[in-house]
């Protein structure tokens, strides 16, 4: 059943370049560059998105805001579930929610639909089980296609997930008529060739993250920076780490770290670090030098032929702009679960948790 892996897990972070190209399958037209979903064609584009969702598809929908907002113009609002549905947020009939859940049952998520519901506004479900509760009380509903995720800490369903947004923020774009020609073929091309990239790229991400998982098994905290679209994915990190190796992570988006966290840092409080090639990169540098002036030991995911300088720079190949997101997903994961078997966790079933949250 573990086809050969130690764990569910691993196998599930292995599986991601056949889940990015099960997501795009009869929804990329090669030929023309275009996206397709008609699940959501007799629907408008709305006028404001809000995304609701829990644990690591908040973190999923906190990314395909940046996008979504940037391809397409329209506005989103990413609150967690448990919030959203217990406070009174303001929605117009033209709004729409987007609920993000692997499961499909997650109990406050599927609140949060109601809620909307119930307020006269559509809902969409992106959701991995088919027939999921949250897939049929949703008035339209987009399939990740992953396959069943058996490990508890979710790792290809994000993927599936921010492959699904990517295509949804170029979807609209097409809709309104907004992204020029030659951008939307490079982030199709991109998309496509993305499997390739990944299959090639894990077992060497593997390895290293093995090796780092050695170097850093004693800290007790951790922190994890990242800007931008970086940013959820550094939450993301924290995430994984702390549910599966028990050792206390938390993600921040790095111009936060003088407004205070930054006083935790020492040589025992490490840093995993984002700094990839990106409009911000300079500015994550500087985040970067003012941890090591603290004493700080730094791990960062970064680009070849950047000019960082950490204790362990670690090298992705770089693809087209938001989608180096891809190749991040995996290291982090990788890199929570080989401390988690190192320190001889049971990384599947971690303590304390559920696969599915029906309860509050
Ligand atoms: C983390 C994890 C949880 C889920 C969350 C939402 O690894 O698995 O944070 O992401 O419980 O679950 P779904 O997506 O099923 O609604």
């Amino acid at each position: 059943q573990k086809g050969g892996y130690k764990h569910f897990m691993l196998k599930e972070i292995f599986e991601q370049p056949r889940v990015i190209h099960d997501c795009l399958l009869g929804r990329v037209d090669h030929a023309t560059n275009e996206v397709s979903l008609p699940e959501l064609d007799a629907m408008p584009v709305p006028k404001r998105l809000h995304i609701v969702a829990c644990g690591t598809s908040f973190h999923a929908g906190l990314w395909g805001k940046q996008l979504i907002e940037s391809w397409a113009k329209v506005p989103v609002n990413v609150e967690i579930a448990s919030e959203f549905r217990y406070r009174q947020p303001i929605l117009e009939p033209e709004d729409m929610v987007l609920a993000i859940s692997q499961s499909g049952e997650t109990i406050d998520t599927l609140a949060g639909l109601r809620l909307a519901k119930e307020q006269g506004v559509k809902v969409v479900g992106l959701c991995n089980v088919v027939g999921s509760t949250i897939a049929r009380e949703s008035n339209y509903v987009v399939y990740t296609q992953a396959g069943p995720e058996i490990s508890v800490a979710s790792t290809k369903a994000m993927c599936s997930q921010l492959t699904l947004l990517t295509l949804l923020a170029l979807y609209w774009s097409r809709r309104k008529g907004l992204m020029a020609d030659d951008e939307r073929k490079k982030a199709m091309r991109g998309l496509l060739g993305l499997p390739e990239v990944l299959e090639a790229s894990l077992p060497a991400m593997r390895d290293k993250a093995r090796f780092l998982a050695r170097t850093y098994s004693e800290a007790k905290s951790f922190f994890y920076l990242g800007r931008g679209l970086c940013y959820p994915l550094a939450l993301e990190g924290a995430l994984k780490l702390k549910e599966i190796s028990y050792i206390h992570a938390e993600g921040y988006a790095s111009g936060e770290m003088k407004h205070g966290p930054i006083a935790l840092v020492d040589p025992k409080f490490p840093t995993f670090a984002l700094a990839l090639n990106d409009a911000l990169y300079p500015k994550v540098k500087s985040n970067l030098i003012e941890v090591q002036a603290r004493g700080g030991k730094i791990i960062a995911l970064t680009h070849p032929g950047l000019d960082l300088s950490v204790d362990h720079p670690w090298l992705l190949p770089e693809v087209w702009g938001p989608l180096n997101a891809f190749l991040a997903l995996p290291a982090l994961q990788l890199f929570a679960y080989e401390v988690a078997d190192y320190l001889g966790k049971d990384v599947d079933q971690p303590r304390n948790l559920a696969k599915s949250v029906t309860v509050e």
